[in-house]
């Protein structure tokens, strides 16, 4: 049964910080349970994990990781929690997230608020792993002296309990921490975060709004320091054309209007890296088509976030559903069979 239609109306008239809270106080209540069975066909394997749907939950909704169990209920197929950094903080200045429902997107400028990764550790060694894989992608507290040493702590402190961990480097909320896709302090990065890790798969995070040559140079530095996957893209801090009154705030964009700049950064990563390195599409998808699409740019999985504020989580299962249909319209037996299988 579908809720949404009638919870949607009641959380569009609280402010959209406050819909969000109230949102995951009602899933909490969700009680964990078997996710639903998933066609055959969206079965598939990323960094030696087994996924059984390519649909995932963007990192952002679940920043301190109290529902990611009731999320893979519900029908996802991944679920990562996030962006958690080594102490607690509490982000920018309300308000901070904003929808722009004329354009089917939100725009946010949080700033890393969460409950730091102690707290969350504790509550992911409670989760039950079997349902879908659980990711933690980490970041660095804005008043780090050392973001760097962020990022090695945050590898050892969650390992333990995450199925993979996402470096994210591509907040634009956080200032100066994109600087970290840049040449040396990349390297820098990578390299110590090589150091840190273990056998747990380690991906990268990238922003939509790179130069050119960018996505070859992330390719090669990626590959060099045996990142696992590199996910296509965070929020944009461009502005396509937009009809809503926010359209103006400060912040990072996602939703609808930043389908067209992630696939096309989708397509680029994908040039650069062949199959040799697993791409993770997300921005602006929000139906079977857009994933599709993606899937076929070059994505070995997707993930969403805006769409599922208007649509509902039931959102999950309609992809998936609608996606497996696509695959055998158009003649593929699976998921990994159509990665990348775009016509130039
Ligand atoms: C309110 C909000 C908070 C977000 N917080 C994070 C975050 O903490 N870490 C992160 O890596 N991405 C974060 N994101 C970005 C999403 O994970 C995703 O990359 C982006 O929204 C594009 O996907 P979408 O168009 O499906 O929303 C956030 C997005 C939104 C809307």
């Amino acid at each position: 049964m579908n809720f949404y239609p009638i919870f949607r109306p009641l959380a569009f008239r609280l402010d959209a910080e406050r819909a969000h809270r109230a949102t995951i106080a009602a899933l909490r209540w969700v009680p964990p349970h078997r996710p639903p069975d998933m066609p055959a066909s969206l079965r598939t394997q990323v960094a030696g994990l087994d996924f059984h749907s390519p649909i995932g939950l963007a990192a952002g909704f679940d920043k301190d990781a109290e529902v990611p169990q009731q999320m893979l209920s519900l029908g996802f197929g991944f679920v990562e929690v996030g962006t958690i950094t080594p102490q607690p903080q509490a982000g920018n200045a309300r308000p901070r997230l904003f929808r722009l429902a004329e354009d089917r997107a939100v725009i946010n400028r949080m700033g890393f608020n969460n409950r730091g990764q102690p707290a969350a550790f504790e509550r992911l060694s409670l989760c039950d792993h079997r349902s879908g894989p659980i990711g933690v992608n980490i970041g660095a507290n804005k008043d780090s002296e050392d973001r760097i040493s962020d990022y090695v702590s945050g590898v050892r402190a969650m390992s333990q309990v995450a199925d993979y961990l996402t470096i994210n480097i591509s907040s634009p909320n956080t200032p100066g921490l994109r600087g970290l896709q840049d040449a040396g302090m990349l390297e820098e990065l990578l390299a110590a975060v090589r150091e840190a890790r273990t056998k747990k798969p380690v991906f990268l995070k990238v922003a939509p709004d790179l130069d050119e040559r960018d996505p070859a140079r992330i390719v090669k530095a990626a590959i060099d320091h045996g990142i696992d996957a590199i996910i296509v893209s965070n929020t944009t801090v461009s502005r396509p054309a937009l009809k809503s009154k926010h359209a103006g705030e400060a912040g990072g964009l996602s939703g609808a209007p930043l389908r067209a700049l992630a696939l096309d950064a989708m397509r680029k990563f994908r040039s650069a890296s062949g199959s040799e390195m697993p791409l993770i599409g997300v921005g602006g998808i929000g139906n079977a088509d857009d994933a599709f699409e993606r899937i076929r740019a070059g994505a070995s999985l997707i993930q969403l976030y805006s769409a599922m504020v208007y649509e509902g989580p039931g959102i999950a299962r309609r992809i998936a559903k609608g996606l497996d249909r696509l695959l055998s319209r158009e003649g593929f037996a699976s998921v990994a069979s159509a990665v990348g299988t775009e016509k130039p």
